[in-house]
């Protein structure tokens, strides 16, 4: 190969890496914003009436598995899964940010400890809510969910038992797992309001909360962000520029009904509730 033709590979091979890390960096900036959005109004509706009210703070919220007369552990599952949510939603983004990982890594350990803890207690809350209670959604919308909470589950395994042995790149990558995993039900509301917003609600039944669309993103919801980690790690052990600008384009097209979705979220199910 002559070497100009060896300088325009290369030199193609380095815009392909950069524009993997800014589709990714813009991937991340707009999911941290859309996860505060979120924790806002997790801390705005859920803390006040319980920190007042106690368990009784359950009741009247919008949630139709939250309060039941004499169910004394499922109104506790109820409650903590809400209230753990703000460190899952608000801890989350700030664990992947590089500068606060090498500038305060104290903060990182004692953020992580409390993250890996809050996902387990929190889908192990939520299983048990599911199956003693149930939710909207179906039997469809209860399994994908319950995979969910299984997944965190093993991923959380995963992710502590390599910070223990100090083995830190097996560690992130488990621990980036878990983030998908634990944000599933943030990336469900944004990709559900997205997608009324953009065809009105094509295959989602509102009355039953059941449909062809609600179905696939009972999965979706997690398995499309563990597929695009999965893409996006292999994008950086095995880089070939036709597969780096490939997954340029879909993270681009699905960071944009992405912004869209949160948009929707924030002003149709967050910000009216506050
Ligand atoms: C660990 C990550 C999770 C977070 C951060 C989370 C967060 C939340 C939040 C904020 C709510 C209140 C609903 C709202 O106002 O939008 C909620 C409700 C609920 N979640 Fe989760 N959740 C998680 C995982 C799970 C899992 C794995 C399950 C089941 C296996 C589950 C089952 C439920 C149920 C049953 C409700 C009550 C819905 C109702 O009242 O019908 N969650 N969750």
């Amino acid at each position: 190969m002559s070497d100009l033709a060896m300088d325009t590979r290369l030199a193609r091979a380095g815009g392909a890496k950069r524009a993997v890390n800014l589709v990714t960096r813009a991937w991340f900036v707009a999911a941290a914003l859309g996860h505060g959005v979120f924790l806002v109004y997790i801390l705005a509706v859920f803390f006040p009436p319980i920190a007042t009210e106690g368990l009784d703070g359950l009741r009247g919220m919008h949630l139709p598995a939250g309060f039941r007369e004499g169910e004394f552990l499922g109104n506790l599952a109820a409650a903590s899964h809400v209230l753990l949510a703000a460190i899952i939603i608000g801890g989350g983004p700030l664990q992947l940010v590089p500068a606060i990982r090498s500038r305060f890594p104290a903060f990182h350990r004692w953020l992580g400890r409390s993250y890996l803890v809050a996902a387990v207690l929190s889908a192990l809350a939520g299983l048990y809510m599911v199956w003693t209670r149930g939710t909207v959604g179906g039997l469809v919308g209860h399994l994908g969910i319950t995979l969910d909470g299984v997944l965190i589950l093993v991923f959380a395994a995963f992710a502590l038992r390599y910070a223990l042995a100090r083995r830190i790149r097996e560690h992130r990558r488990w621990a980036l797992r878990l983030f998908m995993a634990a944000s599933a039900v943030w990336f469900f509301r944004v990709g559900l309001m997205g997608w009324v917003m953009l065809t009105g609600g094509a295959g989602v039944d509102f009355e039953t909360f059941t449909g062809p669309f609600l179905t696939v993103l009972g999965f979706a919801q997690y398995l499309l962000p563990l597929a695009m980690l999965e893409w996006y790690f292999r994008c950086q052990a095995r880089p070939s520029a036709r597969g780096q600008w490939l997954y340029v384009v879909t993270l681009g097209v699905l960071t944009a009904y992405m912004c869209v979705g949160i948009f929707a979220a924030a002003m149709g199910l967050w910000l009216p509730r506050l």
